[in-house]
This record gives structure tokens, sequence and C-alpha cells, in this order.
């Protein structure tokens, strides 16, 4: 049988990196995607080579609709198929929000949300023939309230669309067999707080984040669909 294909935005480095190993080392042949980290992204690949020798790398900015169908165009001529896409992309920023200039406002909604819609469209058709697929979409911990959070609004605003998206995804999709699921961690461990900000004392690592993924796509989980699990230790940003 044919092996099954991820395919994580973003996977030069952080979060995307891990879960793309962690997804070569479950047995997935994976899409390494990158934008300028190209030398990482090579890296990347090389170690998920040693697994999945099909793997590729794949580049492009992924706020840009036509370069989206670049790629999946090289993915689907690649592999006629992908099973599982993890919508990793997702700028942040930390700014007042009088002093973010309309190109980093723009990033940041594009980044995270159009980013998630134009993959998601780009996977969905296959995905519908095959009554298979699975999306996660990545979010970030509060992203289910409506709180304005300090200098960060175009982030939350961003993310909390994308917790909308991804509902009304799954409730259209779950028809079609396709899982369509948001993960939403706390701070991860690369980020600026200290182990102490934290109610379990540590951040949220890749491997917290990896566990509920490979949970997600499991048989134990058909019938979890259009949900949104923190990864967050009981974390409440805004809360000390
Ligand atoms: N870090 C945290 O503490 C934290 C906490 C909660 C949620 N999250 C969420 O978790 C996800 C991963 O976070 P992270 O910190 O690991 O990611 P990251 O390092 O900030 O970004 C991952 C990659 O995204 C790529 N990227 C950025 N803009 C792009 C674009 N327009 N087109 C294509 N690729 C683009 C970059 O690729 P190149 O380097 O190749 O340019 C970058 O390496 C994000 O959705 C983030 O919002 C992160």
């Amino acid at each position: 049988m044919a092996k099954k294909v991820a395919v994580v935005t973003g996977s030069a480095k952080g979060l995307g990196s891990a879960i793309t190993l962690a997804l070569a080392q479950e047995g997935f042949t994976v899409v390494v995607h990158y934008l300028k980290s190209r030398q990482d992204a090579e890296l990347v690949l090389g170690q998920v080579t040693k697994k999945s020798p099909e793997s590729i790398l794949v580049s492009g900015d992924i706020r840009d609709e036509r370069a989206v169908d670049k790629i999946f165009a090289e993915i689907f001529k690649k592999f006629s198929k992908v099973d599982l896409l993890v919508n990793n992309v997702g700028n942040f920023i930390y700014k007042r929000f009088s002093k973010t200039t309309i190109d980093e406002f723009k990033d940041i909604v594009e980044s995270n949300v159009y980013s998630t819609f134009f993959c998601s469209r780009a996977v969905l058709p296959a995905m519908r023939k095959r009554k298979f697929g699975h999306i996660i979409n990545i979010g970030t911990v509060g992203v289910d309230s409506l709180t304005v959070r300090e200098k960060s609004t175009p982030y939350f605003m961003a993310k909390n669309a994308l917790y909308f998206v991804t509902k009304a995804m799954a409730w259209e999709e779950a028809k079609n067999g396709i899982h369509i699921n948001m993960i939403s961690p706390a701070s991860l461990e690369t980020d600026i707080f200290k182990a102490g900000d934290f109610p379990m004392g540590r951040s949220a690592s890749y491997g917290d984040v990896i566990k509920v993924l490979k949970f997600l796509i499991s048989e134990k989980a058909n019938y979890i669909n259009g949900a949104n699990i923190e990864v967050a230790g009981g974390f409440i940003p805004g809360l000390v």
C-alpha cells in the first residue's frame, strides 16, 4: 500500500520541523515546505529521507493563492494524494495596535488565515474523492474566547478567525470523510516566557503538540471533528 502523504507548511524550523520529523517516524512520506529558510529545510529533508526516502521539499509564499496552487500542483503530480495537511504557518506580532503598520497587519492576517484557506482548498477536492483526509490547523491558547490581548490584536483576530474557519470547514466536510481539527498550544519551547510563568512550571513542548496531533489523526479520534484542543497546561493568557 502506498505510504500516507503529509504536507506541513512552514516546516524548515520550529514546531513545523518537529511535526515533520515525527510524521516521518510514523511512516508518512512528508512534504517539507519553506519560504526563506532553504538551508534549514534541506537539513530537515535530509533527516526525514532517512525514514521516508520519497519525501520532498517545496517552497512558496502561501499568502499568495497562485503560489499555493503551484506548490500543490507539484505535490499532486508527485504523489496524487494528500492524507494530512498541517496548516502550521501563522506569524505572530507583539506590538501596540497604533504602532502596527499595514504591511505587518496584512502579514499576520494573511499568513494565518489566507494560507490556511488556500492550502485547505487545494487539498479538499482530492480528499473528497477519496472520502478521506485530515487537516490540522495550528491555533493558539485562548483562541476560543473573544478577549482583547495586550499588543497582539492582529494575531488573536487571525487565530480567532481560524477557529471559526476550522469549525465551519469541519461542518461542511465531515460528510465527505474529512476530519478538520485545531491544536492550540500555549507559548512553545522557543518563546519569550520563563518556565515559572506557566501553571505547570514549563512551557508547551513540541512533543506535547505532536502527541495530540497523532491522536487526532488516529482511528481513536474518529468522532472528533471541528474540535479545538488546547495544549496549554492550564495557562490562560493575561492571567499570572
Ligand atoms: N511559537 C510559539 O510560542 C507559538 C505559540 C502558540 C501558537 N503558535 C503557532 O504555532 C505555529 C508554529 O509556530 P512557530 O513559532 O514554530 O513558527 P515560526 O517559526 O514563527 O514560523 C514557521 C515558518 O513559517 C514560515 N512562513 C512565515 N510566513 C510564511 C509565508 N508567507 N509563506 C510561507 N511560509 C511562511 C517561515 O518559513 P521560512 O523560515 O522558510 O521563511 C517559518 O520558518 C504558528 O501557527 C504559531 O502561530 C506558536
